[in-house]
């Protein structure tokens, strides 16, 4: 027994990310390797709430690192907003024998997780979300396969409309953020990108990005737009209007969401998945992990919720750099 904690619940939470299974595997097999029983609570927090919990070993999270998804479902749970609903998941616990969760999930799930630890449940979140949206730390699990993901989906739209000599609108995720349009934009080469986090001027910002890129003789352009900056139809359909371009507007949706997981991700939940069996093997009562300039640590989760992420400067001024010309 290390520090009290004798068994750890596992849970994904709020929209899937790849490398949430890589992580399940991973605080899976380091509790093991801790001797701490591990059980999987399906369905987010509903399966706390509802007694939906499964017993997990070393060996049943075997070949789901480089699985999509999350074996152990995942879902957005309304009831565990209400102190009803914290009460009946305190009471599983106790019944379980859980003496910890580890959470994997989003903002959403990390303030669930807050509200739960005052039940005197230690708590711990994983950050996984495509959005890459969570401010204490610089990455969240799923983000570099997401945008892995759209690239190559922008790369097969830029061979169509090259040879159409066609303008393409591509409709990337992220909810209110820009951070996965943005590392999109500028890793295929976009005409303009569109974030929430900057107010654009279609003129400004669009037509006239399209134009100094025909002046230098391009005949396709490619419009990244975060979904929370604008319509993609909109701003397609304002395309043709002003400019008379033959223009296809592709919304990526959920594929981004699914997919094995990158390289990168599988390492990344590794090492978060790690750090937090150690951080409830340490004492910790309410935390999150988090990767900071190469490490990766555990905070507090209040102090891990209470600033806003903005966007990379540094980056958005590269993109105004490389933007105007399509590529
Ligand atoms: O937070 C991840 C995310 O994929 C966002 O980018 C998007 O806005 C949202 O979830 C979509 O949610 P749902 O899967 O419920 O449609």
């Amino acid at each position: 027994m290390e520090n009290g904690i004798k068994r750890i619940g596992v849970l994904t939470s709020g929209g899937d990310a790849p490398g949430m299974n890589a992580a399940v595997r991973a605080v899976v097999r380091a509790a093991s390797y801790r001797g701490i029983e591990c059980l999987g609570v399906r369905r987010g927090f509903n399966g706390l709430i509802n007694g939906d919990i499964v017993r997990l070993d070393a060996d049943s999270v075997s070949r789901i690192i480089n699985r999509g998804g999350t074996i152990l479902y995942t879902a957005r749970s309304d009831e565990f907003k209400t102190p009803e609903g914290q009460k009946k998941a305190a009471a599983n616990c106790k019944l379980f024998g859980i003496d910890g969760i580890v959470a994997i999930g989003g903002d959403g799930t990390f303030r669930g997780l807050r509200e739960f630890s005052k039940q005197g449940i230690a708590v711990v979140g994983i950050p996984a979300t495509i959005d890459n949206d969570i401010a204490c730390t610089d990455y969240t699990l799923g983000f570099d396969t997401a945008a892995n993901t759209a690239v190559e989906a922008i790369d097969r739209l830029r061979d169509t409309m090259q040879s159409h000599e066609r303008c393409s609108v591509v409709e990337v995720m992220g909810r209110n953020a820009g951070h996965l349009a943005l590392y999109v934009g500028l890793a295929s080469g976009a005409t303009a990108v569109l974030v929430p986090e900057k107010e654009y001027d279609f003129e400004r910002d669009v037509e006239e990005r399209i134009r100094r890129a025909r002046l230098c003789g391009k005949t396709h352009f490619m419009i990244i737009v975060a979904e929370g900056a604008g319509s993609a139809l909109e701003i397609g359909k304002r395309i043709e209007d002003t400019l008379a371009l033959d223009t296809r507007v592709t919304i990526l949706g959920h594929i981004q969401r699914g997919g094995t997981p990158s390289a990168r991700d599988r390492v990344m939940a590794s090492r978060m998945g790690c750090c937090a069996v150690e951080a409830l093997i340490s004492g910790e009562k309410s935390g999150v992990v988090c990767a900071k300039d190469g490490d990766i640590f555990s905070i507090d989760i209040s102090s891990a919720l209470a600033a806003s992420k903005g966007l990379n400067e540094q980056q958005y001024e590269v993109m105004e750099a490389m933007m105007g010309i399509d590529d």
